[in-house]
């Protein structure tokens, strides 16, 4: 949530600052500013409403040269989007960009006396006078002395007017990554807007100081020690986050998954079964273990809600998923002999790290399944199962969803192997379908005009409801979230078999119903309660397996996906879901990669 960025080094800071605030968009895009050091020594600031577009073309009034700078793009979060409240801020000498919320801003405000000097309603702002008020030419002791003060999550990049081509800057839970390269040096919320000029980067720990100059990128301690950070190098390069072609971002990441799929999946098999000796995982753990907590959030949940309705059948061991940002406030029934599994694509989710600590505390081992290297969910975690989806850019997830799945799926099939409920044959033979299911998923993403048809005949639709049981169930969940964000249209999904416990009163005539049913086992019941919507008058989108025998008039539009087990129709279904959601938002002329009100990383709570 807001991406912020800081350059200073031989080229031109705007260009840099601009360029990595485009890759950071889907960070927040509120609105966006630079503040750019001058060569005459004096801060520039332009601040624009909106795309950072809007920020790149007001910008081509400044001529003067920068080598170093900042800039933002912003989620609102304390005021509305303006260009008062666009970062940055500037107070006396200081003039900052910040991430995160600092919940105790109001009452800083009374104890500084700021309520006048406020430009914005911002908490930022707050940060940046209190440190101007400290600052006497030290910016590590003011910074330092600022810290304690601030209640919260933040990062910040920081410019002092006395101090020019330097950057400084500090975090505490939202995340920062920096590198030092030929062309100068950067720090910024995340990685996309490193790579086109370094694949090797560091995490800032957090409550260090991390100072930027043209010829270095050091950090420290507040008491004044250098520390040297672990680099990491990048597994994806600027190419990965390109749209090659593609009308938007999440078109291109739908087509990505199978190989995605594959880059997860592969590397982890050993005679044919999955062995996650590599990633460092024993299999002690899973052995040991006597039930599962999954706790994530949005896409990230309902990846878990599917695992949870593979492992309990399989593995015969309790399984409970829960929504981070309630878990994390809970007193949880967990144990030393509870795995708990984290999901998440951006590993920084701060209801889920939450989650994660609150597991740690309990004394419970901890796995994550996390989609991006180094961040603060996967350096926390004891564990760790890499997910390889590449650079998500889409706000609306895809690829690392399936990704999730795959990861979940491989999981549970060492968990059955290892705790004696599957012989290597049976492992086998579950690890190939699984892989089956891969070109099963190609052939449905073939099916685009089909599943654009069905798209048109929902676009003017104010409500939708999903309906599925079992695993079906948990991909309706995913299927009216992925809708709702990019579409705009109320969804709502719903076990099939609890829909006329009430809410099959709003089933009026024309309402449209996508039904998914593809579990065999509990076919004859899904469609029974096809029937019941369609005799209200439902429009019938229904989605099941090619061989799946529907009598006339049950649906008014079926999408058939390949004849493939029940536990394995993941990948399709999440497909033609994808699809759906894409091409209603196509179809509204809506902006189906930066969808209203959302951001990719949701670093505040
Ligand atoms: O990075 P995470 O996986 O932790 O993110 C969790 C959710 O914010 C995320 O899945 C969100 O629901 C997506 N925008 C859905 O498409």
């Amino acid at each position: 949530m807001c991406g912020i960025i800081g350059y200073t080094g031989p080229l031109s800071a705007k260009e840099i600052i601009l360029n990595g605030l485009t890759q950071l968009e889907y960070r927040g895009y509120d609105s966006a500013g630079i503040a750019l050091c001058m060569e005459s020594s004096y801060i520039r600031m332009l601040k624009k409403t909106g795309k950072v577009s809007n920020l790149k073309e007001a910008s081509k009034q400044i001529k003067e040269v920068s080598h170093s700078g900042i800039g933002h793009t912003r989620w609102a979060t304390h005021g509305c989007v303006s260009e008062n409240n666009t970062h940055p801020h500037q107070a006396g000498r200081v003039t900052l960009v910040h991430n995160g919320i600092i919940e105790n801003y109001h009452q800083l405000i009374c104890q500084f006396g700021l309520e006048k000097k406020l430009k914005s309603e911002t908490d930022s702002e707050v940060a940046a006078w209190i440190l101007d008020s400290f600052y006497q030419g030290d910016p590590a002791e003011a910074i330092g002395r600022l810290l304690p003060l601030l209640e919260g999550s933040y990062s910040f990049c920081i410019m002092f007017e006395d101090c020019p081509g330097e950057i400084y800057a500090v975090r505490s839970v939202s995340p920062l990554v920096a590198a030092y390269t030929h062309s100068g040096a950067l720090v910024a919320s995340d990685l996309t807007a490193l790579i086109p000029y370094s694949r090797q980067y560091f995490v800032l720990p957090e409550k260090h100081l991390l100072k930027l100059t043209a010829y270095s990128a050091k950090v420290y301690t507040f008491e004044g020690r250098e520390i040297m950070p672990e680099i990491i190098e990048a597994d994806w390069n600027m190419d990965a986050a390109m749209k090659h072609g593609f009308s938007h971002f999440m078109l291109k990441e739908i087509h990505e998954q199978p190989e995605a799929l594959n880059q997860t999946i592969l590397p982890r098999l050993t005679d044919g079964i999955p062995d996650f000796s590599q990633d460092g995982i024993p299999d002690s753990l899973l052995k040991n273990c006597t039930r599962i907590q999954i706790a994530a959030c949005g896409t990230a949940m309902h990846a878990g809600m599917a695992a949870r309705a593979l492992i309990e059948p399989l593995v015969r061991i309790p399984v409970t998923v829960s929504i981070a940002s309630e878990f994390r406030y809970e007193e949880p029934l967990i144990d030393k002999n509870t795995l708990v599994i984290i999901i998440s694509q951006s590993g920084e989710t701060i209801d889920t790290l939450a989650a994660l600590r609150l597991a740690k505390n309990y004394g419970s081992p901890t796995l994550s399944v996390v989609n991006v290297k180094g961040s603060t969910i996967a350096r926390e975690s004891d564990y760790v199962l890499y997910t390889h989806a590449g650079p998500e850019i889409a706000v609306a997830s895809t690829k690392a969803y399936s990704v999730q799945l795959a990861a979940l799926y491989l999981l549970s099939c060492r968990l059955a192997y290892v705790k004696g409920r599957f012989n290597l044959d049976q492992a086998k033979g579950f690890t190939n379908k699984l892989l089956s299911s891969i070109p099963a998923m190609k052939e449905v993403i073939k099916c685009k005009n089909e599943i654009q048809a069905i798209g048109n005949e929902i676009l003017s639709a104010a409500d939708i409801f999903f309906i599925g049981r079992g695993l079906d169930y948990s991909f309706s969940l995913e299927g009216a979230l992925k809708l709702k964000e990019i579409s705009y249209i109320h969804a709502e999904a719903y076990a099939a078999g609890e829909l006329k416990h009430g809410t099959i009163a709003l089933i009026s005539p024309g309402v449209p119903v996508v039904a998914i049913a593809t579990q065999e086992r509990i076919l004859g019941k899904t469609l029974s309660n096809v029937k019941e919507v369609k005799a209200r008058g439902a429009f019938v989108i229904l989605i099941t397996k090619e061989e799946t025998e529907i009598s006339p008039g049950l649906a008014d539009v079926i999408f058939r996906i390949p004849q493939i087990e029940d536990r394995f129709t993941i990948f399709p279904i999440a497909a033609v879901l994808q699809l759906i959601a894409y091409f209603v938002s196509v179809g509204k002329g809506l902006d189906v990669d930066q969808p209203r009100n959302l951001a990719k990383s949701v670093t505040v709570e």
